[in-house]
């Protein structure tokens, strides 16, 4: 070993211990003829001096000592003097006085401000992201990561599931994203596709009779990437035989009992559960954030009576108008109020209408451009019904289509409590969101498909509408949201071969696209399929919650920009000729 110790381990017990330490050389300070220096590496900090007095040889050498040379000291232990204690780090009661020092390699002028609080572009960050991940910050998202997973493994190994490596080159499994694909030389014309999850295998690994499985898989969907989306990601993939949902909710609240030990957080079980309608209903979302109000009404009956034709006229088509009512903000601005509007018309609301609740008391006055629509009657049935007081602002949205009332208003909610600042930050709501459809229509492929994935079972009772009312059939799946933010789904699956087939009917795939997609399953249902079930969780975005970080890219080594390159190795990349023509591939225009 070229060290003794670690930059993060020397205290008061080590005094006058002879050490050699290694690590990167940080604020290099000459005071009084005496350099100070601070020695890091992943575990720590500690404080190096070169005294010319103490050792005259090496004083020459520390002073072309620069920021993030690589170097080895050996020297001895001392407490620092009196009042110079450091109790940001660990080692801050003690300090190094160097007798050797040998540079291992020399820095060259760095391209990123190596600062915590950093001041480089993300771009850069990423471009030179080896340097990145030597700051604090990103090295204890990547080790609370470590831990995270190993704690994942450990709780699985002891529940007796199996960690079964799935192939990465493989047939397409749709989740509802585009493939990436690779190219078969050896079958010029075909290809394997990445998989957007390991789902197929983990099913048939049920059939083999594994009975319990979990990996942590790679996954990757070639979709519009976000802040919570990677092209590249990592899930905890989890598959059982012969359980039912209750099973799956009991196996997977332990696991988040023990992962958010880890941040000192006690987890409280069974967790809330609500049922995909309510959750678009009451909250506007799918992944609704449970820790605080400010929950949609529907105020479609009460809006039906005024003479408002925006109101009338949408309800005449099917629509609904619900409100939130954003309570103490009558007091928002023209602008601020305006503002909110936009970010309704982000998603797809027409418009925005507000009422101003002014004065409750034996009058009621309201103020808003909608409000001479509404006759006194009305207007205190809006203001019951809302249970709207002196001070409040209701913002309501029409439109004939059910699910852009409810995602707008939904946004709107987020948008307004950041603004007021009410969601607590020390609280992790985790809530079940069940009860999904099996189907929804897309109106630009003109046909059924899957909410989840076409591999979910339908529940028992809402068998008899698949063929005649799809939409109506409800699905045995669930999803796990936590802040806001899906951090897991998964199903009971489909066994059997007749309810599989009558599934991609429905979804608009004929017996033979899907014997050619899917024969294998298929086939595999013929021979002795046990019920099973499963679920997946996102860890990127576990981890990401739990280091506190908005951007997933904070928690992985090498991540991919919005644009899915990665700017340090500069990938993708084009390829050379002979590669190309070995794959018998030419490169056209795209789409
Ligand atoms: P699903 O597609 O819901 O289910 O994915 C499971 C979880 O993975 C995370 N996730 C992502 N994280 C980062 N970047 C992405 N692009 C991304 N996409 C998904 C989310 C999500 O909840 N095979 C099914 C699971 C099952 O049915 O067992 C599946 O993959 O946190
Ligand atoms: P307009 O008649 O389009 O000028 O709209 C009059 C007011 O009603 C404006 O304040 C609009 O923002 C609002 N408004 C228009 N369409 C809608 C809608 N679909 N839902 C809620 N408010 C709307």
């Amino acid at each position: 070993m070229l060290r003794t110790n670690t930059c993060g381990e020397l205290a008061l017990k080590d005094i006058n211990k002879k050490i050699t330490l290694c690590g990167w050389v940080q604020h290099v300070k000459n005071l009084g003829g005496i350099i100070f220096f601070y020695l890091k590496d992943r575990y720590g900090t500690t404080q190096i001096v070169v005294d010319p007095n103490h050792e005259k040889e090496i004083y020459t050498l520390a002073e072309t000592l620069s920021r993030e040379d690589v170097i080895q000291v050996t020297g001895r232990v001392r407490a620092r003097p009196q009042g110079q204690d450091n109790t940001a780090i660990s080692t801050g009661s003690i300090e190094v006085l160097a007798d050797k020092l040998v540079v291992l390699n020399k820095s060259d002028t760095l391209p990123i401000d190596m600062e915590e609080k950093t001041t480089t572009n993300e771009d850069m960050r990423l471009t030179y992201r080896y340097l990145d991940l030597r700051r604090t910050k990103p090295q204890n998202n990547i080790l609370l990561r470590h831990k995270i997973i190993k704690i994942v493994r450990d709780y699985f190994d002891k529940e007796d599931f199996l960690e079964i490596e799935t192939p990465i080159l493989a047939k397409s499994t749709p989740e509802g994203a585009r493939d990436y694909l690779v190219p078969s030389r050896v079958h010029p014309g075909k290809f394997y596709a990445l998989p957007q999850s390991p789902q197929l295998f983990k099913q048939l690994l049920m059939l083999s009779g594994f009975d319990r499985y979990v990996q942590i898989a790679k996954c990757f969907r070639d979709e519009d990437l976000r802040a919570d989306r990677q092209p590249e990601f990592t899930q905890i993939d989890v598959e059982m035989s012969f359980i039912e949902e209750e099973d799956i909710y009991l196996l997977m609240e332990g696991l988040m009992k023990e992962i958010f030990k880890i941040v000192g957080v006690k987890v409280k079980a069974p967790f809330p559960r609500i049922t995909y309608a309510d959750a678009l209903d009451k909250f506007g979302s799918d992944k609704p954030d449970v820790r605080f109000g400010l929950q949609l009404i529907d105020i479609t009956e009460t809006a039906n009576k005024s003479s408002f034709k925006v109101f009338t006229e949408t309800i005449k088509n099917g629509g609904k108008i619900k409100c939130i009512n954003a309570r103490g903000c009558a007091k928002f601005s023209r602008t601020e109020i305006e503002e909110l509007e936009q970010v309704a018309k982000v998603y797809n609301a027409k418009g925005l209408a507000w009422i101003k609740v002014e004065e409750k008391s034996d009058s009621l006055k309201l103020d808003g451009m909608c409000v001479k629509f509404f006759n006194e009657e009305l207007q205190k049935e809006l203001v019951s019904a809302t249970s709207a007081n002196q001070g409040d602002l209701l913002l309501i949205i029409a439109d004939h289509k059910h699910h852009i009332v409810n995602t707008a208003l939904g946004q709107l909610r987020l948008h307004i409590a950041k603004k007021l600042d009410i969601i607590p930050k020390e609280e992790w709501n985790f809530i079940w969101v069940v009860d999904f459809p099996l189907l929804e229509y897309d109106e630009d492929q003109k046909r059924h498909v899957a909410v989840h994935h076409p591999f979910t079972s339908p529940k028992d009772e809402d068998l008899q509408f698949l063929e005649t009312h799809p939409s109506k059939v409800r699905a045995k799946a669930y999803d796990l949201a936590l802040n806001g933010v899906e951090i897991g789904g998964g199903s009971i699956r489909i066994h059997r071969r007749d309810i599989q087939e009558q599934v991609f009917m429905a979804i608009g795939l004929d017996k033979t696209s899907a014997n050619d997609k899917f024969g294998f399953l298929l086939d595999a249902f013929k021979y002795g399929a046990p019920p099973h079930g499963g679920i997946a969780f996102g860890v990127d975005r576990i981890v990401a919650m739990i280091c506190g970080e908005e951007n997933l890219r904070e928690v992985i080594a090498f991540p991919k920009t919005k644009h899915a390159e990665s700017l340090m190795e500069g990938s993708p990349s084009e390829v050379d000729q002979q590669q190309l023509d070995e794959l018998g591939m030419k490169i056209g225009k795209g789409k």
